[in-house]
């Protein structure tokens, strides 16, 4: 499988909303990513439900929600019925993993595991059979727009090991601080999705960035 693209709409003009989902739309990205923050979990809010079903009536593509909240259990229908496709919660906000696991599953949506910079791969090895994705955060979570953290890739090396030796079907998933430069070592190193919030948008033709993201190897 070819890698995945999914800009974060984190970086988006939110006055140009519609102009920016059609934008996508148009172009070679695979899903929307949206992230949700609460302000608790991590020191900044972005949006919820209103924006979400905003985007969800325009877009043609999945949309990917990750979740950077506290209790995000409370909420797994609320996001269902706003239009997620892909629910992904943090290892770090949830205290019975595999139950919340089933439960985005049960409500028809594909689930995702996000695990922080500090967060050990090792970690995932009793739950990893049932996830559908793995998100690994490649900056601390809360902004778009930081610097890519090293360490991530070893992270991904380890997963994509975990994934083969549980002969699971996991997607990887890698989020901040994701470049033109950094993109080919990433998919090497065994990502199969890249987010990208600042590179698309701040680009002057988000449309070929998306592109040439998307065309790398
Ligand atoms: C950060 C978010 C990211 C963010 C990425 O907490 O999870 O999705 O939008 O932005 P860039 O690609 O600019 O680092
Ligand atoms: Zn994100």
């Amino acid at each position: 499988m070819s890698h995945l693209i999914a800009p974060s709409m984190l970086s988006a003009d939110f006055g140009n909303l519609q102009r920016d989902v059609n934008m996508i739309n148009k172009s070679e990205a695979d899903w929307f990513h949206l992230d949700v923050m609460d302000g608790v979990f991590v020191p900044n809010i972005s949006f919820g439900f209103p924006i979400i079903k905003y985007i969800k009536q325009f877009a043609q593509k999945p949309l990917d929600v990750h979740l950077m909240i506290v209790e995000p259990e409370r909420y797994f229908e609320e996001f269902k019925n706003a239009g997620a496709d892909i629910l992904s919660i943090h290892y770090e906000a949830s205290r019975h993993l595999n139950r919340s696991i089933n439960a985005i599953q049960n409500l028809g949506m594909k689930a995702g595991v996000v695990l922080n910079p500090h967060t050990n791969i090792s970690l995932l090895e009793d739950t990893i059979s049932i996830l559908d994705m793995v998100l690994i955060m490649s900056v601390n979570p809360g902004y778009g727009g930081q610097k890519f953290i090293e360490n991530s890739y070893s992270k991904i090396s380890k997963l994509k090991e975990l994934i083969i030796k549980k002969n699971a079907s996991t997607l990887i998933e890698v989020d901040g601080g994701v470049t033109l430069e950094n993109s080919t070592k990433l998919i090497e190193a065994g990502a199969d999705v890249l987010v990208a919030g600042n590179t698309v948008f701040s680009s002057s033709n988000p449309n070929e960035t998306i592109s040439k993201l998307k065309n790398k190897h």
